[in-house]
Parts: C-alpha cells; structure tokens; sequence
C-alpha cells in the first residue's frame, strides 16, 4: 500500500507523452482588446475552469478565429471531464491552428485525454508532418499507437523522438515502454537504463527499469534500480511479488495489451464487468475482445474519496456517459448502489 508519507511515484520528471496541459498556452497574436482572454487564462493557470470556460465563450461570441479561445477552452474543458464539448472546441482550434504545429500537439494531447484515440492520432501526425522533430507530438503518438495495437509505429515514434533529443530522459522512457516485451526484454531495459544514466532522480523510470530487470531475472540489478527511498514501498513489493511469479504470469506496458491477455485468458463465459469506464476507452477495447456483453459502472462523478495523492473527484466526466454502443450498458451511480441494484435483477 501507499502511504501518505512516500514520495510521489513520478518524481520530479514526467513524460511529456502522457495528458493533456495542465496550463493554458498562447498560440496566435492578439486580435484586438482580450481583456477577458487574459482573465480566462488567470483562471485556468489557477486550475479554475469552471471560471475560465464562459470567458473563453465570450471571447469565442466576440472573435469566433481565436485560436487561442478555442483550444485553452477545450484545454479547461478536458480538465472538467466535459468531453463532448471539449472535443468539438479542439476539433475547432486545430482547424483554425492550421500550419502550427505546437497548436497541432495540444489539441492532439487534449482529444487522447478525453479517449478519442484515432482522431488525437490524425491531429498528432499533423503536428509531426509540419514539425518532423517536434518530440512532443512523437512521445504522444507513440503512446496513443501502443494503446491502438500499432507497436512498431510506437517504437518507431519514440526512436525518432530519441534523436531529436537524445539527452530527453522521457523520450528514452517512452522508447521502454514502446519496445517492452516482457519474453525478451533486453531493448526495453537498455532505453530505459539510458533514461536514468540521464535522469537518476526519475522515479518512474527507476520503477520500471527495475521491475524490468527484475522480469529479465536479474536480481541484483533490480534491487540496485530500486533502492534509494525514491519510490514507494508498495511498488518495490509489487516489483518483488511479479519476479516472484514471472514463471506464470505477463506484463505489458499498455492497458489495450493487458486488457486482451486478460480476456484471451479468461475462462468463464458470462457478461463482463468492468468498474471504473470514465471516457469509456477500455469499455470499448473490451466490448470488442470480450466476446460477450459489457456491464459497465460509474458514477461519472470521480474518486468519491481521495486516494493517495488523488484528490476526491478526479477523473470526474461531470456526469457525462459515454456514446452508447450496442454491446455494452451502463450503469450510472456509485458501486455500491448500482452493483447492487444490477445483482438483483
Ligand atoms: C481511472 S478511471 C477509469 C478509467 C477507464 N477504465 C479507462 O481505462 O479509460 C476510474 C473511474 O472509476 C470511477 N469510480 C471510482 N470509484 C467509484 C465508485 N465507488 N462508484 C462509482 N464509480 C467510481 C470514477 O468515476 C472514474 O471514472
């Protein structure tokens, strides 16, 4: 278990693949009086976006080219959960955004944090077209062509990346985890090693270069990658259990790998559950693997307490459900009520 007292999993460094921008950004010139843009992005910097958002509207109502409204609204609106409506503000800047390719990556990191996978891939190759060495935009299509089944365009990605900026730890990092293979694991050990040999102090990449050597059999190796108080108890004893079961059991680096491993070795037949949907993208990997209906819960309403260093409430959608799909049915409210309710049915 974690404690309170641990140090963060993710240490001082995070890759650059992952999530959309915490901070809103400046795209195009000032197109005439923005007060109320200014005001919005005071908000937005301040994590305040349900502040931010109708300002961003206004000035969307005033000047509806404003690259800049547009996509720091769906940047805010990501951050709310709001995903229908945040898609459609970043579908519209980057149409606006045209040839800049940093306006490109950010709508692109912003539609794959709301689970459009293919649309963020289109709108991500768009960034790299007009910018071959944007890493960014590579770091984020490695990790979105991982989770889309495309494991040699990640790899491919994440080395191009590792050119363009060879002392980036996390482009090292994501390489790993592009390359990892848990039944010959020595390039994904190698990236990762290099990623510490730049950056000791990353803990994430501490984690798995451990957990990797550990896999690969090398005791020693692992114990070494893993001490030093950088991470928390709880992962080197979860490191320590997989090496102990490495006979057995598989590890991946994606959730669409894990997830269909674990259905291709499932044997009992019946409906499948799944706990925790939020922007749906493992409901629908797994509407399409599991070979039967889905029963999907959630409150759409987040953590409904705070977990670790989670605050109550993240991965809220604001209560939105996602688009209905044949095979699977929702089930909206806490566990412990619907779980419930669908049992006794
Ligand atoms: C990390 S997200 C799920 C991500 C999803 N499986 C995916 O791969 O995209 C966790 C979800 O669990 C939901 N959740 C957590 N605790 C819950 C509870 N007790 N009742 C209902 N929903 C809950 C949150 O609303 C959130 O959407």
């Amino acid at each position: 278990m974690r404690r309170s007292r641990d140090p963060p999993l993710s240490g001082p460094l995070r890759s650059k693949a992952g999530g959309s921008k915490r901070t809103p950004a400046r795209y195009g010139e000032a197109r005439g009086p923005d007060d109320e843009l200014a005001r919005a992005l005071r908000h937005h910097r301040a994590a305040r976006y349900e502040e931010a958002v109708p300002l961003y509207r206004d000035v969307i109502v005033r000047d509806p080219m404003s690259i800049d409204a547009w996509l720091n609204l769906g940047g805010a609106l990501v951050r709310l959960g709001r995903a229908a409506e945040a898609r459609a503000a970043l579908r519209r800047g980057a149409a606006l955004a045209g040839g800049d390719p940093r306006a490109q990556r950010d709508a692109a990191a912003g539609l794959a944090a709301i689970g459009a996978l293919e649309e963020a891939r289109v709108v991500f190759e768009r960034a790299v077209c007009l910018d071959e060495a944007a890493v960014g935009a590579r770091l984020g299509l490695a990790r979105l062509c991982l989770e889309l089944g495309e494991r040699d365009a990640a790899i491919s990605h994440a080395e191009r990346a590792t050119l363009s900026a060879p002392s980036d730890a996390s482009s090292w990092l994501e390489l790993h985890r592009a390359r990892f293979d848990d039944r010959a694991l020595g390039p994904a050990i190698e990236a990762s090693g290099r990623a510490l040999e730049l950056r000791p102090d990353y803990a994430v990449a501490r984690l798995f270069h451990g957990a990797a050597l550990a896999w690969d059999g090398d005791a020693s190796g692992a114990r070494a990658a893993l001490a030093g108080g950088v991470l928390d108890a709880g992962l080197v004893d979860a490191v320590g259990f997989c090496q102990a079961h490495r006979s057995t059991a598989r590890v991946f680096s994606s959730t669409r790998q894990t997830l269909l491993a674990a259905c291709a070795a499932a044997t009992l037949g019946g409906p499948v559950v799944e706990l925790g949907v939020r922007h749906g993208v493992s409901t629908r990997l797994l509407a399409r693997a599991a070979g039967g209906h889905v029963h999907a819960f959630d409150s759409f309403e987040g953590l409904p307490q705070a977990w670790h260093d989670k605050a109550r409430g993240v991965f809220s959608t604001a209560g939105e459900v996602p688009e209905e799909q044949p095979n699977v049915t929702f089930h909206k409210g806490l566990f412990e009520d619907t779980l419930r309710r669908s049992w006794r049915r």
